[in-house]
C-alpha cells in the first residue's frame, strides 16, 4: 500500500470522528515535552480527541509526559479550524523515520497549510536561560547529515520533490507573527532566534559533544522537531518552530583528577527539570500559538 493510500484510510478514520466544520484543518500545533496544555488554548467547543492508538496506521508514543492524542478544535475569535498533536513520536523510541513521522503526512492529506512545532531543549548560547524562548531560523540535522535522514529511501512523489531545498525552512512571515504576538502580549520572558541542533538522544550531551555543537554554530539542542519540519517542508506546509530552553546545558570541560575536589554532577540535565520548566512556561507559549494561530 502507497504511503498515500495509508495516509488517505487514516485521514478517512478522523474525519468519521469530527464534525463537518473541523474536518478540513488549517494549521498542526505540535506540542512539545510538557507542553501538553497548549491544546487548552482550543476554543471549549466544539472539541475532538482522538487517541493515536485509535487511527490506523498510527505509531503510539511510550514516553513520559507524552500522551498520545489528537485534539482538534478551533483557535481564537476567527475560529480557525486546527489540531493540536499532544505527545510526539521520537526517533530514540526505535520507530524509523517513516513510523515516526507518519502523522505529518496524515497532517498533509486532512489539508494543514502550516504547522507549528514546539518543544523542549538545551540552550547552548550562553545568553540562553532556563525559560527563554528560541524561535527557529534555521537547524542542522546531526543524524540526517550521518545517513538517518527521514527522506532517504524512494522519494515519495505523491507529497514532493526528491530534493527539496530547506534554505527556505522557517517561514519568515510566521515569525514576525511570533514576535508581534510577544509584543501585543508584553511578555517579560526573553525570546531569541536562532539555530537548532537535532540529536537523536535519548542520552543528553557530553560536555565535548555540546562543545562542538556549539563550535556548529548551535544555539539549542534537542531530539525532536527537525524530522517533523522536514517532512512538512517536503511537501510545501508553512513552519513556525520554537524551542522552550528547560536546562542550560554543561559546556565546561569536565574536571579532572589534577583540578581536585569536584561537584563533577552539578548542571546535569535531567527529564524531570525538562518538564517542570516546560510546565511553567506553559502559558506563556499557549497565549503566543493562540494569538498566531488564531490571527492566521
Ligand atoms: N539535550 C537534548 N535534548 C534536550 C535537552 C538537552 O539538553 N533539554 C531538553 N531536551
Amino acid at each position: 500500500m502507497s504511503l498515500l493510500a495509508k495516509a488517505t484510510e487514516s485521514v478517512a478514520y478522523i474525519q468519521s470522528r469530527l464534525p463537518a466544520e473541523l474536518q478540513k484543518p488549517k494549521v498542526a500545533v505540535i506540542c512539545g515535552s510538557g507542553l501538553q496544555n497548549l491544546a487548552s488554548a482550543l476554543d471549549p467547543s466544539p472539541l475532538v480527541e482522538i487517541p493515536f492508538a485509535d487511527i490506523p496506521h498510527f505509531p503510539v508514543t511510550t514516553v513520559v509526559g507524552h500522551a498520545g492524542k489528537l485534539v482538534f478544535g478551533f483557535f481564537g475569535p476567527k475560529k480557525v479550524p486546527a489540531l493540536c498533536m499532544v505527545g510526539r513520536i521520537h526517533f530514540y523510541e526505535g520507530n524509523p523515520f517513516d513510523v515516526s513521522v507518519f502523522p505529518i503526512r496524515v497532517f498533509k492529506v486532512l489539508g494543514i497549510d502550516t504547522m507549528v512545532v514546539t518543544n523542549a531543549a538545551g540552550g547552548l548560547n550562553p545568553a540562553y536561560k532556563v525559560g527563554d524562548l528560541m524561535v527557529l531560523s534555521d537547524h542542522i540535522n546531526l543524524p540526517g547529515l550521518a545517513g538517518w535522514h527521514p527522506l532517504r529511501g524512494p522519494n515519495e512523489a505523491d507529497f514532493g520533490t526528491r530534493f527539496p531545498p530547506l534554505s527556505d525552512a522557517y517561514d519568515l512571515d510566521l515569525r514576525q507573527r511570533f514576535f508581534a504576538a510577544a509584543g501585543a502580549l508584553k511578555l517579560a520572558r526573553p525570546i531569541h532566534e536562532g539555530v537548532y541542533a537535532f540529536v537523536s538522544g535519548p542520552t543528553y550531551e557530553t560536555r565535548a559533544e555540546s562543545r562542538m555543537l556549539k563550535m556548529l554554530g548551535a544555539d539549542c539542542v534537542g531530539m525532536s522537531t527537525v524530522p517533523e519540519i522536514i517532512i512538512a517542508r517536503h511537501s510545501g506546509v508553512r513552519i513556525l518552530a520554537v524551542s522552550l530552553v528547560t536546562n542550560e546545558v554543561v559546556t565546561a570541560p569536565t574536571p579532572k583528577v589534577s583540578d581536585g575536589p569536584a561537584d563533577i554532577g552539578a548542571g546535569a540535565a535531567n527529564h524531570e527539570e525538562v518538564l517542570e520548566a516546560a510546565r511553567e512556561a506553559g502559558n506563556d507559549m499557549k497565549d503566543l500559538v493562540l494569538h498566531v494561530v488564531g490571527g492566521l
